[in-house]
């Protein structure tokens, strides 16, 4: 299977920080978030990802390159576990880019991906989403081999937050998974129809392909992903899954801060250290 990675916003959510570099490539303890990304394709049995880019982007293909200046340094020093990390990068997995020519929004963005994803089903993983166990990919396959349809990662939210995702209604066919019923996205606090958030990763049917081209700009004057899954509802069923192991969203700039945290508190390097700092700063 194929994944579509979008990773052409402009990350306005991150200026300065990201005026001249791709928001995909903060770091989350000290590894880009998008190769946090890749390495959950991988592992989610994803063959080909396809990641869509823009201009200012650049870092992103380099990432995923070969560096040999840097491999011949670390090679002359003696740092072998640092080589071994930097050479495993572009081995990871197949990585391939078109660009988005302007920022047109999500939906936008999956449909630059249509000439690679052919007629296949494919995944769209966000390109600011983690998901630390490998879970979520199997999970959206599993439920989409059981029911043949397109299957949303959604995830319970605080109502207050409500206003920040793509949401869905629906009805629970089995425990944790529901039929789609109607998609909003971002909806205002007092109109959202659950508070089941769509969570950055999605499996598709290719027929969503075919509708993209004719979705109008919607919220944020944008051509939004969730309108085109609405769309799809009227050809074909729709279903959501939560996950059993939460995403991270790193998209602003506390949620960013926070996985900083939260990973790093599970880490053997930093985490003791930093409980003890973070003990000191609260008390
Ligand atoms: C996008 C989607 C939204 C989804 C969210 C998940 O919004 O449009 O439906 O809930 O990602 O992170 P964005 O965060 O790009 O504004």
């Amino acid at each position: 299977m194929k994944a579509i990675v979008p990773a052409a916003g402009l990350g306005t959510r991150f200026l300065p920080a990201t005026k001249e570099q791709p928001k995909e490539m903060l770091p989350v303890v000290g590894k880009p978030v998008i190769q946090y990304v890749v390495e959950e394709a991988v592992a989610g049995g994803v063959s080909d990802v396809l990641v869509v880019t823009g201009r200012g982007k650049r870092a992103i293909e380099d990432h995923f390159d070969r560096s040999v200046e840097l491999e011949d340094l670390l090679e002359r020093s003696g740092n072998i576990e640092k080589l071994r990390q930097i050479r495993n990068i572009p081995d990871l997995a197949n990585v391939f880019y078109v660009r988005q020519g302007r920022p047109r929004g999500l939906g936008h963005a999956v449909l630059c991906g249509a000439p690679h994803t052919l007629d296949q089903p494919f995944f769209v993983m966000l390109g600011d989403v983690i998901v630390p166990k490998g879970d979520c990919l199997p999970k959206l396959a599993e439920i989409h081999e059981k029911y043949g349809a397109s299957v949303l990662a959604v995830e319970p939210v605080e109502q207050q937050f409500v206003s920040r995702y793509g949401v869905i209604a629906g009805h629970e066919v089995e425990p944790g998974v529901w039929k789609v019923t109607d998609l909003v996205e971002k909806p205002p606090v007092n109109e959202a129809p659950s508070n089941l958030a769509i969570f950055g990763r999605y499996l598709l049917t290719p027929k969503v392909m075919e509708i993209l081209p004719h979705i109008d700009a919607g919220r944020g004057d944008e051509i939004q992903l969730t309108d085109a899954l609405k769309e799809l509802l009227k050809h074909e069923d729709i279903y959501a899954v939560t996950m059993d192991c939460p995403g991270y969203d790193t998209g602003n700039i506390l949620s960013w801060i926070e996985t900083n945290v939260a990973f790093a508190l599970e880490s053997e390097e930093y985490g003791a250290q930093l409980r003890e700092s973070l003990t000191k700063m609260l008390g």
